[in-house]
């Protein structure tokens, strides 16, 4: 098959050493599969094809992909840092032990409460994303009487970035970043300066997701370079470091071709290194947070077929067990995913179906053509690359559970994190 830890063995789909079929009865569906082997598999392609090629560099994955404490413990192992944006992803990520100091802390909106609890830990880096954040971060530090360390997420105003519009954070008019206006951008950085509580490490930028080429990223470092220039002319400081944020593409369709980390990578650190030479200053320390990047193609959802639906002279719908509530991509910003009948994995293609979810909206559509062998209800579908931005985004729309997670190595398959069950939908009610 095409897919990494991907294999067809006596008909039967195989995703790094375990029968799904076998799985999806064991454990029912829908199903996540995360796998354990990919996972590391991408994390060793990016040691080998940027950290250790690169002095003074390093990788915080970004956990609003998917997080969960035994991938933090992965992560760990594995020597990444973290990117979180919220509470929930910083607290989930210290009870996994996770080191404080390896933590960066993202968001457009941190609360109070939030940053307390950054401080209280001791996070690495909190990048600063709005123009007025600084006041409430050294509150919050000075009551600690603890410094933060912070870069200056600024927005580079790219306006070529080839991605869905939702998946698009860098151009002029967006939610994230703070603006280079001369008016907006210098006084922040003339307040980071000046508030004691702060370390200004440098700046920070994430120009969006799914990219297939370093175009974007190597417009934002234009501009971003042109202001270390800028800083250093007019205050004398040096930026220390500089995250490039994440993005990089993964493939899920057959035909995707993503780039590799360093033919992504190698042009993002070569321009960055002429910038150095040609204005005699050392490299930055240079951080990347990819997310996508390291557990999309590790994850794959199972489902049931319940029901064939044939419109005469109409389409072939095709009812599964789960749908926009684990995987909202398609009907969010038209996702396009690969799937297969995992029980008849060798089977010719004889049929191109619409693969529905189960919700109550007729956009929750998990791929609109799709090519199967004949389907019959009982029938486990397999759709791949689901492991960013699914489970992450899951939610309980119609009261439906949140599926199970399941951690596979190489024939192995271990529960990372349950099935939702009636009673926790209405845990919380009073
Ligand atoms: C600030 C920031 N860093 C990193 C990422 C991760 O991007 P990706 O999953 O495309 O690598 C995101 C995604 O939205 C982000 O907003």
């Amino acid at each position: 098959m095409d897919y990494d830890q991907v294999e067809i063995r006596d008909g039967r789909l195989v995703f790094d050493g375990c029968d799904v079929t076998v799985l999806a009865r064991q454990y029912g569906t829908p199903l996540m599969l995360l796998s354990e082997t990919v996972v590391r598999g991408k994390c060793a392609q990016i040691k080998r094809q940027f950290l250790e090629r690169y002095a003074d560099t390093r990788a915080a994955y970004a956990g609003k992909a998917f997080l969960t404490i035994g991938l933090c413990r992965i992560l760990d192992e594995e020597g990444f840092g973290l990117d979180v944006v919220s509470g929930g992803e910083l607290y989930t990520a210290i009870k996994a032990g996770f080191p404080a100091e390896r933590i960066e802390f993202n968001g457009n909106n941190k609360t109070r409460a939030e940053l307390e609890m950054a401080a209280g830990y001791g996070v690495g880096r909190i990048i600063v994303d709005q123009p007025d954040e600084i006041e409430l971060i050294a509150e919050v530090y000075r009551t600690a009487g603890k410094r933060a360390n912070i870069l200056l997420r600024v927005n580079p105003a790219v306006t070529d970035t080839d991605t869905h519009a939702y998946i698009a954070t860098g151009h002029r008019d967006s939610k994230f970043g703070i603006p280079l206006d001369e008016e907006v951008f210098w006084p922040v950085v003339e307040k980071a300066l000046a508030t004691e509580e702060v370390d200004l490490l440098g700046f920070h930028f994430h120009v969006g997701s799914q990219l297939f080429d370093p175009r974007s990223h190597l417009s934002a470092l234009d501009t971003v370079l042109e202001l270390v220039l800028a800083m250093r002319e007019r205050y004398g400081v040096v930026i220390r470091e500089l995250n490039v944020g994440g993005g990089i593409g993964v493939r899920y369709l057959k035909a995707d071709r993503p780039p590799g980390f360093a033919e992504f990578l190698d042009p993002v650190m070569e321009r960055i290194d002429a910038f150095a030479e040609q204005n005699s200053l050392r490299r930055p320390t240079v951080v990347i947070e990819p997310g996508r990047s390291v557990v999309a193609e590790a994850g794959m959802t199972l489902y049931t077929v319940g029901h064939v639906k044939r419109i005469p002279e109409g389409s072939v719908f095709v009812s599964v067990d789960g749908g926009m509530t684990d995987n909202i991509r398609p009907a969010l910003y038209q996702a396009e995913y690969q799937a297969i009948i995992a029980n008849k994995a060798d089977l010719p293609t004889q049929e191109k179906v619409v693969l529905c979810g189960r919700c109550c909206e007729s956009g929750d559509i998990l791929i609109h053509e799709l090519d199967i062998p004949e389907p019959s209800p009982g029938d486990i579908i397999a759709v791949f690359s689901t492991g960013a931005y699914c489970y992450a985004m899951a939610s309980n729309y119609n009261k439906l559970l949140l599926p199970a997670v399941l951690l596979l190595k190489q024939g192995q398959a271990k529960v990372m994190v349950q099935r939702q069950s009636y009673d926790d939908l209405i845990r919380l009610e009073v």
